[in-house]
């Protein structure tokens, strides 16, 4: 489904999508991505395993929703292009009934939608080709798959920090927090400023000088924290990706430079 704020499709410039993707080892990326990405790895080595690090923590938050809040309901914004453990995968192996709607804005990640449309029968997977900065239209979209008389799950994983105006980044999430029962959750991932900050600053300076729209931005733990006012935040709070309910010692040490937190609407 097509709901406008596209940017167009252009492989000579670099898409966040795809930059992501090839940090991640993926294959679905053009030269102009990989030079951004070798560029992005020369300033700040860590930066694949943070992205394998933030994979990881939308599994084990997804999964918590899923085991042990009860969500059924997902909306997923800023996608990225279908990897391993994608929400609907992780949400439907523990709840084959979980409905989830995807929403991204690169044209590369709705051609290959197909594979995020891979629902259990007992559930629903939808994708929206839509922008963040129309949340407005994203939840007029949702409801003709999500019920949002019922709790949702709002998931911004590493999408906020393409949105560099600190007020509408906070006006969206309100928005899209308003939306939704008592009951719900929202599920945030953001680059960080105050993590490894030297190399992280020239890490975003190389990435917005390959970016078509050169606005990705690293904001401090307390503005993270500060998305989720009015929510009561899940045990740990606010901490690295790597150290939200980690799995073993081996990965809550290992690099991240993003933060990560879920939030319950009371
Ligand atoms: C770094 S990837 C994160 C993918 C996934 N959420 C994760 O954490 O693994 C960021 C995604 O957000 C999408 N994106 C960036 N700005 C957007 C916007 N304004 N509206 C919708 N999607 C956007 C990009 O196309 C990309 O797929």
């Amino acid at each position: 489904m097509t709901a406008g704020g596209n940017r167009g499709f252009d492989a000579r410039v670099a898409h966040p999508a795809r930059v992501y993707d090839y940090w991640l080892g993926g294959k679905d990326n053009f030269e102009a991505d990989r030079v951004a990405g070798e560029a992005t790895i020369a300033a700040y080595p860590a930066i694949r395993a943070s992205a394998q690090a933030n994979r990881a923590f939308l599994a084990r938050a997804v999964r918590f929703l899923a085991a042990e809040a009860g969500i059924r309901q997902f909306l997923d914004i800023g996608t990225g292009l279908p990897t391993a453990n994608n929400t609907h995968e992780v949400a439907q192996s523990v709840a084959p009934e979980s409905r989830i709607v995807y929403v991204d804005n690169d044209p590369l990640v709705l051609s290959h939608a197909r594979a995020l449309l891979t629902s259990r029968p007992e559930g629903v997977t939808d994708y929206l080709d839509a922008d963040l900065r129309d949340p407005d239209r994203i939840l007029e979209l949702a409801a003709d798959t999500l019920d949002f008389s019922q709790p949702v799950a709002i998931m911004l994983l590493a999408i906020l920090h393409y949105i560099p105006d600190l007020d509408q980044a906070r006006r969206i999430v309100a928005r899209l927090v308003s939306a939704v029962p008592s009951g719900s959750y929202l599920v945030i991932s953001h680059a960080a400023s105050d993590i490894s900050p030297e190399e992280m600053a020239e890490m975003i300076r190389r990435m917005n000088e390959h970016l078509a729209e050169g606005n990705h931005v690293g904001r401090p733990r307390e503005v993270v924290t500060g998305f989720f006012d009015g929510l009561d935040l899940v045990e740990p709070g606010v901490v690295k990706v790597t150290e939200w309910r980690p799995v073993s010692a081996v990965e809550a040490e290992g690099p991240t430079s993003l933060w990560g937190g879920v939030g319950r609407k009371p």
